[in-house]
């Protein structure tokens, strides 16, 4: 059976769930849903990145443990994903001894093939990004998407990971169609662009910061925490039952703030460690982020929409459907609880739910008998691979939901007579197409779709209520 293996980045704890993490975890899940759909064997790995400096001193802030803190925090995030009706299959944390053993060993192996050296680090670092910043990536003076305090002067002894050994390697992939694993297009020019004007060595452990994983030959230092959280995509595979197959990830899906490290560090540190060119994931796609309201979304500002509020409003399915609608692919997205309010109304509200109640109405009491499945168009599962969901749900809406709604305004069953063979005829038909978008639907909306296959299975009722309230 064909094997689909797709990841989140695992979260930072210092934060709770908010709609940005929300949109990357249910496009994550559309895109599984689809490949389960199309029979393949599905593995859909997401979780919470414990270790680091921010996250100690999170846990400081609350006078907590490290770990007690992180005990209190990660279940938030795999609540907010059930609550989701997300279906993941494991939910990792970098906190797990068994994760952890996949790290030490893998840096081993780095270490053992020459590829890490002591130095000193003399630069600024961003706690909010825990990165190694240079000159170049900051804006007046500190890092952009942090606040200037996270921004802070490092003079510390570290073990190095030579990177810029890989440099030629990973060029020379990337420029190959075959091999490239960068997309979209964009996002491929610019590392491209970014390799080629020169990469420095950078650290992969950290003094002084004791909240981590030992580096395995000098437990004076611990592992910094970017190299423990990227090993977690692999780890996984190697401790979750039945899993080892799954690796290398077909998709390691992203926000694009943390390019660089998938699409650079990450193959680097696999490459090091003694993995050939097969072995390394097949894709990292990289979205963009969701700005609120034309404003970035920060606590600041206070215009943070957390996931549980969305589902309050719109329920699971109408919060997995308005992500799915203004999922920021290449281009950021401008989103707003007043604008998705309204997206509801008119797509779900007013079109899909008005029209298959209208329908279940008007064939009350028929009985079609069973549906047989439709099949899912290549160019569908191609928009989806792409995370074009907009562009996706339009095409069933279009071809569809639009057709069927017109179909029944010119053919007028109403008019005819219930127990006339062209009413039925005409209904069957409506019917057929509400099922085939149940089928499309499904990844999006999986209660939906299955309520909508139910309600048209055997003796059709009218609904007693809709399927989407109107707001
Ligand atoms: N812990 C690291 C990732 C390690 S992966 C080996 C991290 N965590 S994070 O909590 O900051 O989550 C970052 C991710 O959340 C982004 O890459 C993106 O997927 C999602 N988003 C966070 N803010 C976002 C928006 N405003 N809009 C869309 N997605 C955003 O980085």
């Amino acid at each position: 059976m064909k094997k689909f293996f797709i990841t989140t980045p695992i979260y930072y704890i210092n934060d709770i769930p908010h709609i940005g993490h929300t949109c990357t975890t249910v496009a994550a899940d559309i895109a599984a849903r689809t490949h389960k759909a199309l029979g393949e064997e599905v593995f859909f790995l997401t979780g919470t990145d414990e270790h680091g400096q921010k996250v100690a001193e999170s846990a400081a802030k609350e006078n907590l443990k490290p770990i007690d803190y992180c005990d209190k925090i990660s279940p938030r995030f795999e609540e907010a994903w059930k609550n989701l009706n997300i279906g993941f299959d494991y939910f990792i944390r970098t906190t797990n001894p068994n994760h952890e053993k996949v790290v030490a060993d893998l840096l081993q192996k780095i270490y053992d093939n020459g590829d890490a050296y002591k130095d000193r680090y003399e630069g600024w670092y961003c706690v909010g990004c825990e990165k190694f910043l240079t000159e170049t990536e900051m804006v007046d003076g500190h890092c952009p998407l942090h606040p200037p305090e996270k921004t802070v002067k490092k003079s510390e002894e570290n073990w190095f990971f030579r990177l810029s050994k890989y440099v030629p390697k990973l060029i020379e992939l990337i420029e190959n169609n075959e091999t490239n694993y960068i997309f979209p297009e964009g996002k491929r020019s610019e590392i491209l662009a970014k390799l080629k004007a020169g990469v420095r060595d950078i650290s992969l452990s950290r003094e002084n910061v004791e909240w981590g994983i030992s580096v395995p030959w000098d437990t004076k230092q611990t592992v910094y925490v970017w190299f423990d959280a990227l090993i977690n995509y692999y780890s996984a595979t190697q401790f979750v039952n039945n899993k080892k197959d799954f690796w290398p990830a077909n998709v390691h899906l992203i926000g694009k703030e943390i390019l660089w490290f998938h699409t650079v560090i990450w193959q680097a540190m696999l490459l090091s460690a003694g993995f050939s060119v097969e072995q390394l994931p097949k894709k990292v796609y990289i979205h963009s982020f969701y700005m609120i309201d034309g404003q970035k979304m920060s606590k600041s500002l206070g215009n943070v929409i957390s996931p549980g509020q969305l589902v309050e409003l719109f329920g699971v399915d109408g919060a997995r459907y308005l992500i799915a609608r203004s999922f920021p692919t290449e281009n950021d997205s401008d989103v707003g609880i007043e604008r998705f309010k309204e997206r509801y109304n008119a797509d779900l509200a007013n079109n899909l739910g008005n029209l298959v109640s209208r329908v279940a109405k008007l064939a009350e009491g028929c009985d079609f008998g069973v549906f047989e499945n439709a099949s899912i168009d290549n160019e569908f599962v191609k928009l989806i691979d792409q995370f074009k969901f907009d562009e996706a749900l339009s095409w069933v809406f279009n071809e569809y939901i639009d057709k069927t709604n017109n179909f029944l305004n010119q053919e007028t069953p109403w008019k005819l007579e219930k127990d006339n063979p062209k009413r039925k005829e005409i209904l069957q038909n409506c019917i057929f197409n509400l099922q085939t978008v149940a089928v499309y639907l499904e990844p999006v909306m999986p209660e939906i779709a299955k309520r909508i296959l139910e309600i048209f299975e055997g003796e059709i009722k009218a609904l007693e209520k809709s399927l989407f309230p109107r707001i």
